[in-house]
């Protein structure tokens, strides 16, 4: 467990998967993300056995959030592949339960995984990219430490047009500044 004041991320469990699958199949969550065709339960499984395969500091998170009623899930949260040579990873967010968009709890999330990156894995740098047709995303990552760093032009197809996919970075030296 990774232990915030609003947030907290946690071990991806089986009996997560069909939250993640109603997520992943809502056409607003998928405009920000690589997943343009339907997912089905059956393929979800498939992806939790790979995964579980995967070494454990690459295995998803789940990221839960204070409420009332107790803890509730409302997203993912996971660094791909590390590259331990240049001490770096990719990092992704998926918030799906939309009513908690805009209230800083992916700001929290990600400034957690920023945390756990560099104090628990020894990390150096952590990327990300995002489409520049997702300004909440943008907005979201700079609030939470990130830095704008390139632009792949036209990189990604969507909705019937390409767009521009952006490349921001936090690097250790300034997260501990
Ligand atoms: C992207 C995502 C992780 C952001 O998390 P979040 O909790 O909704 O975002 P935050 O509350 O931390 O920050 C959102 C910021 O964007 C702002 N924002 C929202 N819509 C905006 C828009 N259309 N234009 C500009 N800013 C916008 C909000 O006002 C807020 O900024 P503020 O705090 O200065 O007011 C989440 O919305 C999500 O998972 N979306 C669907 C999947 C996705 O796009 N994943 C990212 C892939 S790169």
């Amino acid at each position: 467990m990774i232990l915030g004041e609003r947030v907290r991320l946690r071990a991806i469990e089986r009996e997560d998967l069909p939250r993640f699958v109603l997520w992943l199949n809502d056409p607003e969550v998928r405009q920000g993300i690589l997943i343009a065709i339907p997912l089905s339960m059956s393929q979800e499984e498939q992806w939790f056995s790979h995964m579980l395969e995967r070494p454990s500091e690459e295995q998803p998170l789940v990221i839960e959030i204070k409420t009332p009623e107790g803890w509730k899930a409302i997203g993912n949260i996971s660094f791909h592949t590390v590259d331990w040579r240049e001490r770096s990873t990719e990092v992704g967010i998926v918030i799906g339960e939309k009513s908690f968009w805009n209230q800083g709890y992916g700001r929290d999330a990600m400034q957690l995984m920023l945390r756990h990156g560099f104090n628990n894995l020894n990390l150096n740098r952590i990327f990300l990219r995002v489409y520049a047709s997702n300004p909440r995303a943008i907005r979201s990552y700079e609030k939470a430490g990130f830095v704008h760093e390139g632009r792949l032009r036209q990189a990604h197809f969507q909705d019937g047009q390409y767009v521009d996919v952006l490349i921001m970075s936090v690097v250790r030296s300034e997260w501990q500044a």
